[in-house]
Formats: structure tokens, sequence, C-alpha cells
């Protein structure tokens, strides 16, 4: 199978893309636009690999994606601004990835003839919020999100949604809960905290502390997005979390006990505008058809990243410092050409 990888060079991407040169033998492309959350290395010890291939380009680039397309024959589409925080500064570029950038590959992909399966990776946050009693979202739930973030995810999910109806492409929405793990880009709750932590800053808690959310090692979604690729149900949508529902607070305090660090290093912050309370997933749906079920528990898999974060120091100071913006230029001999 040749397999079309968006946004493989982000977090979740990147991962997926290890897994699946470990554990399969597709042929993949990963094409990222490598804006500040793309890394290409974050993949430098596959760049030579048999079965990889790098492409350097936008999503809502309609010849570069048609061109693409011919040549493969599924797509998993990750690429997408991701940061709540950003798009409550300025939500274009959410609109223009996440919403423009999947009609354009919808679009190719029906008129490639791709014979395989459009995996698109969407977010728990397109339902919304739950209060304390509420029951976890479930895939048959109505979406009400919050933020340009997740109204652009719910947008995305609708046009595939759209896709399935109209033209009988055979899409596949996965909607997954928080993810934490290796190569995460340090704008986010985990990373960020690790990072301050060692290196002696303050650790910003948005509001009271105390919202909820679901938190899954980035591998088990990666295993649930390989689920999806070759077993999912066309027009399904699947729903993938960790069955961990956890305050900020809670995953601070662990994260604090692990690298031996006080609580006084916690300050409390202005709360985040439209910020969601809780989130929670209904998986059965997803442990019936694709027989997936998360597997590493909080306790491990947080004390694995951490672990991770100390032990790599080079990948995440580069990205402090802006260097790893240079890799690009080094390895291709061209301008990366966006802003970071
Ligand atoms: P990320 O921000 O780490 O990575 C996004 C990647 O997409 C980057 O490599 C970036 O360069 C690339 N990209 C951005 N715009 C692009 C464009 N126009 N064309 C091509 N590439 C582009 O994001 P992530 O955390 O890895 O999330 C990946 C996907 O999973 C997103 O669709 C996100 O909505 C979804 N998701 C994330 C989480 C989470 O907890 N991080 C949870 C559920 C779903
Ligand atoms: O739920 C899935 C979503 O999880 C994904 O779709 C998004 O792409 C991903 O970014 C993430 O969104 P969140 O907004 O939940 O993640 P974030 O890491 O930004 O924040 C997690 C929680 O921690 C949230 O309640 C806000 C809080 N927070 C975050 C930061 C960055 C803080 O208290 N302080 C911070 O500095």
């Amino acid at each position: 199978m040749k397999i079309l990888v968006t946004g493989g060079c982000g977090f979740i991407g990147s991962n997926f893309i290890r897994l699946l040169l470990d554990s399969r033998d597709y042929e993949i492309t990963n094409l990222d636009a490598l804006t500040y959350a793309g890394n290409l290395e974050s993949l430098s010890d596959l760049e030579d690999h048999p079965n990889y291939r790098f492409v350097k380009g936008r999503i809502e680039d309609r010849d570069l994606v048609a061109e693409l397309m011919r040549q493969v024959d599924s797509v998993v589409n990750f690429a997408a601004e991701s940061h709540v925080d950003r798009s409550i500064q300025d939500a274009s570029s959410f609109i223009t990835t996440n919403v423009m950038g999947t009609q354009v590959l919808l679009d190719a992909f029906r008129r490639a003839g791709c014979k395989g399966v459009f995996v698109h990776v969407s977010t728990d946050e397109v339902y919304g919020s739950l209060a304390p009693d509420e029951p976890a979202f479930k895939e048959t739930d109505s979406l009400y999100p919050n933020s340009p973030y997740s109204a652009s995810k719910a947008s995305s999910d609708l046009l595939c949604r759209a896709a399935w109806k109209t033209f009988g492409l055979p899409v596949v929405i996965t909607r997954c809960s928080n993810n934490y793990g290796p190569y995460q880009f340090p704008e986010k709750l985990i990373p960020l905290m690790i990072i301050n932590g060692l290196e002696g800053r303050k650790l910003p808690v948005y509001g009271d502390g105390q919202n909820i959310r679901d938190w899954i090692f980035v591998l088990d979604h990666c295993r649930g997005c390989l689920a999806a690729l070759e077993k999912g149900r066309k027009g399904a949508i699947y729903n993938f979390g960790g069955r961990c529902e956890k305050t900020n607070m809670e995953v601070i305090r662990s994260i604090l006990e692990i690298l031996g660090l006080s609580e006084e290093m916690i300050e409390f912050v202005k709360d985040r505008p439209g910020h969601d309370r809780r989130y929670a997933m209904d998986t059965s749906l997803a442990m019936r058809e694709l027989d997936w079920r998360p597997e590493v528990s909080f306790e491990r898999g947080i004390e694995d990243t951490v672990k991770w974060y100390v032990d790599n120091r080079y990948w995440w100071e580069r990205i402090i410092s802006g260097q790893y913006r240079n890799y690009y230029r080094v390895q291709y001999g061209k301008d990366l050409g966006v802003k970071p």
C-alpha cells in the first residue's frame, strides 16, 4: 500500500510514521508544510529509509496535492493547525489549513480515483465541553465546538462526511482525546510543564487548574489510526481515548513528582477564554469494530515521557533556540520560505 501521510513532521504524525515504518511494508509519502510545529529533526533517523520520502508543501496546494494523490492509494490526514491558544489569537491559518486544506485533499483523492481509504484525524474537542456528571462523548453526539480551533476541526469533519455521503468517498474519521509522549511541541501542557520544570521556570496553570482532559499515550492513538486505515468501516467515525480523566493539577503534580520538584513552581495565571471544562470519550465502538484499546497506563506513559524529555534535551533546546528551523536548509539546500 502507498500512503500519503500529511503533517508527518508534527507530534502525532511523526510517531505514526515511525510506527508504520517499524511494523508495515507500506510506502510513505510525508507531505508537510514545516510550519513552526513541523520539525524534520523528529524523523532525521528515518530520512534514508527506502519506504519513506518527504515532500515539503501545503495540503491546500491543489496542483501539488493532485500530483501526489495520483501516486498513492490511501491518505492519513494529520496536517492541521493544532493549538487552541493560537486559534484564539488569530484563526485565519486554522481556516486555511484545517478547513480548506481538508477539502483540497478530499477533491484530489476523488479525482485521482484513489483505491484505498481516506483517514481524517480529528479531535474530541469537536463535541464541546462536558459537565462533571455527564456521560462520555459518543460518535453520535452533536458537535458543539467552542474554540476557533475546534470549530475548524468540526468543519473539516463535516466536509469529510459530505464527501462520503455525496460521492461515496471511503472516508473514516477518528476523534481522539489529549495525546502526550515524545516529540510533542513544547507549547502544549505536558511538554511545557516538563521543560519549564527542568529549566527552573514557573509552571503556568490556567484558571483554577481543575479542567479535566482524557490523556492518551501517543502510540496508542497511532495504533488506533492504523487500525482505522486497515479495518475501519467506510463512512464511520471512531472515538479514541485513554480512559484516563485527570485535572490539569493532577497531571502537573505527577510531573513535578517524577522530576523531584516542589509545587511552589506552580503559578496560577489568567484563564483561557472559552476554556472547555471537561472531555471524556466513549471508545466502545473502536474497541468493538477495530479491536483497539489503549495499552499504556498514564503512570507508565508519563514516566516514559518525562524521561524522554530529560534524555532528548538536544531536540527541544533546538526548538527553543529556533535552530531546528535551519535543518531543512542544511539537508535540502533550500530556504524554508515560511516564517517561524
Ligand atoms: P502538530 O501541530 O504537532 O503538527 C501539525 C503538523 O502539520 C506540523 O508538522 C505542521 O508543519 C503540519 N502542517 C500544518 N499546516 C499544514 C499545511 N497547510 N499543509 C501541510 N502540513 C501542515 O499537531 P499534532 O498534535 O501532531 O496533531 C495532529 C493531528 O491530530 C491534528 O489534525 C490534530 O487536530 C489532531 N489531534 C491532535 C491531538 C493532540 O492531543 N495533539 C488530539 C486529537 C487530535
Ligand atoms: O483534546 C484534544 C486536543 O488536545 C487536540 O485536539 C489539540 O490539538 C491539542 O492541542 C489539545 O488541546 P488542549 O487545549 O486540551 O491542550 P493544551 O495542551 O493546550 O492544554 C491542556 C490543558 O492544560 C487545557 O485545559 C489548558 C491547560 N493549560 C495549557 C497550557 C499550554 C494550562 O493550564 N497551562 C498552559 O500553559
